[in-house]
């Protein structure tokens, strides 16, 4: 049954924080439309915390959100401030809200916007976040806006090196981000067909990646592709020890922010939609100090302090690996 909408609230806040993602501009759009269309009006922070700091906050209509479903960033900009930790800093948060009459904030990111988002309720501001980063690291949601873009931002390069290293008999060693979570790295190498997934789970093992190499030459293939997510090891040393020990070609590429751009999938323009509308619809329902997510495509809401600090990994028996080394793909934990 549906919960009874609480008619407290008039003005609520939105923000993006930390490393930005595709979908995010959908997600601000879903909540400025659901927020008015329910009566609200809604604000938005520029630069995450620090705007809020700072007090770069403005009244958002409709037509401030039209057009931005389909584009990459964030229309609201986005910044990390370690220093919100600090209660003093906090504190300036509070009052910026309380001057303007702001009564919750929306707050759109990763985990250090959790982590903001608890402390601001800690400190009696209603909150509700949205998981939003391409790293797919949020504890109790399955997934966060702009991973699969993400993902197939890496796809498509990963295809496009494989062109060229199976014209020269290379491998191909490719970084992802993900920050400590193997998401990506899981997700692009089963899409692309590839020899060896190297993540902060697995753990990096030098003998696993040439036995794999030599494995891949004992098959007369033409190239080798190895997925690794970043923080792990020196790609381009890889590269170097790989030619040393196999004599096999090797080069590294690492994909970097390109992962954070481009046009969002419509799949998160989807998971954007569905979790903006939700957001607002919590804090309509009076419905604070949570976080909106998914849990078999069914929309959630989880208590912040069960998710601010909390990242996801992906365990070693998940399902995923297990189907990857079906079909051969070496995991560096072997
Ligand atoms: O959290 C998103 C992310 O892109 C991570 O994958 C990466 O480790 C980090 O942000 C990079 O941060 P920055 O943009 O500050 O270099």
């Amino acid at each position: 049954m549906e919960k009874e909408t609480v008619k407290s609230i008039h003005k609520i806040a939105v923000l993006t924080s930390g490393g930005d993602a595709p979908g995010m501009n959908a997600t601000i759009r879903s909540i400025v439309r659901a927020g008015i269309d329910s009566g609200l009006s809604v604000y938005g922070i520029e630069d995450g915390y620090r705007g809020l700091v700072e007090g770069r906050v403005y009244e958002m209509d409709r037509n401030a959100v039209t057009n931005i479903i389909n584009r990459g960033g964030t229309i609201l900009g986005s910044a990390r401030l370690p220093e919100f930790s600090k209660d003093e800093v906090a504190q300036i948060a509070v009052e910026q809200l309380h001057n303007r009459g702001i009564e919750a904030v929306i707050t759109i990111g990763g985990d250090g916007t959790y982590r903001g988002a608890l402390k601001l309720t800690q400190m009696g501001i209603n909150c509700v976040g949205v998981p939003g980063t391409i790293d797919n690291d949020i504890a109790s949601t399955e997934f966060t806006i702009g991973f699969d873009t993400a993902v197939n931002t890496a796809v498509d390069a990963i295809d496009k090196l494989r062109d060229t290293s199976n014209s020269h008999q290379r491998c191909s060693i490719v970084e992802v981000m993900g920050r400590y979570c193997g998401d990506i790295a899981y997700a692009a190498a089963l899409a692309t067909g590839a020899d060896l997934v190297i993540t902060s789970e697995t753990g990096f093992d030098l003998n696993e990646v040439i036995d794999t190499v030599k494995r891949c030459q004992g098959h007369k293939s033409r190239h080798v592709l190895i997925v690794i997510t970043e923080h792990v090891t020196d790609v381009m040393e890889l590269a170097k020890k790989i030619k040393e020990y196999t004599g096999f070609d090797a080069r590294a590429t690492i994909l970097g922010h390109i992962q954070r751009g481009g046009s969002p999938s419509p799949f998160d323009r989807v998971l954007a939609t569905r979790l903006g509308a939700e957001a607002a619809r919590a804090i309509l329902e009076g419905d604070f100090g949570c976080m909106v997510g998914t849990k078999n495509q069914e929309i959630i809401r989880v208590p912040l302090s069960e998710v601010a600090g909390k990242l996801k990994y992906v365990d070693p028996k998940a399902s995923i690996i297990k189907e990857a080394k079906t079909i051969g793909i070496s995991f560096g934990d072997e």
